[in-house]
């Protein structure tokens, strides 16, 4: 197993700070989206990645989608499942088939505000800070072992600020971390405790934001 494959739904803006780290892209196995007009798949395309489009509305079933995907997944033999804003919840069958090995983010400081709009549900919230969780997934929507967070502040934003500020520092956390789970300095204490090896140079790799992330 080695390298990944990455799963989108949309814009692709994290698909892209991947692509655009030089080490880390040529790890792209493959892409898949599970929607035809996302903008993400021309990013894909422009990096000589192949992507593969299966459209869930096809399928009678949830675990029939995701078995014809793992099927496209596995034919890569990854070492890691990257979820970069793949809007479908994955069946319990997926979700086993790639223990420890499906990785999310999510744009709010988990275990708050999941599901869809979690940037909108924080900001209606009025919380003063938000951010971004890096996790394994688990059968529980938006729940798992988490691998790192980033922390935006939220004061005196609106809410445009607010999501931009969250995907800017997602844009340089998901590249930093995957990167840290391919060389292996991801590390499993048990199937909660998950512990990252810092490294001297996160600082200069991080810059303005290493005071933003903990892992
Ligand atoms: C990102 O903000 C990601 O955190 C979020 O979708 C956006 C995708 O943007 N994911 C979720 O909400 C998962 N529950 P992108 O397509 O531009 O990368």
């Amino acid at each position: 197993m080695s390298g990944i494959v990455v799963l989108i739904s949309g814009r692709g803006s994290n698909l892209a700070a991947l692509c655009n780290n030089l080490d880390l892209v040529k790890h792209i196995k493959g892409v898949i989206c599970n929607n035809v007009d996302a903008p993400g798949l021309s990013i894909a395309k422009k990096f000589g990645i192949p992507s593969h489009i299966i459209q869930h509305k096809q399928y009678l079933t949830r675990e029939e989608f995701d078995k014809h995907m793992a099927q496209i997944i596995d034919g890569y033999n990854p070492r890691y499942v990257i979820l970069a804003g793949f809007m479908r919840i994955l069946s319990p069958w997926f979700v086993n088939r790639y223990h420890m090995r499906l990785v999310n983010i999510h744009p709010s400081l988990l275990p708050s505000f999941i599901g869809i709009n979690a940037i909108d549900q924080a900001f209606a919230a009025k919380v003063k800070v938000s951010g971004l969780t890096i996790h394994f997934v688990t059968d529980k929507l938006d729940h798992g072992p988490i691998i790192a967070q980033g922390v935006v502040s939220n004061k005196s934003s609106t809410l445009e600020e607010l999501a931009d500020k969250i995907h800017t520092l997602e844009h340089v956390a998901y590249p930093f971390i995957v990167s840290k789970l391919l060389s292996n300095k991801v590390n499993i204490l048990d199937d909660e405790t998950i512990v990252v090896e810092k490294d001297k140079d996160d600082i200069q790799l991080l810059g303005k934001f290493y005071n933003s992330l903990f892992y």
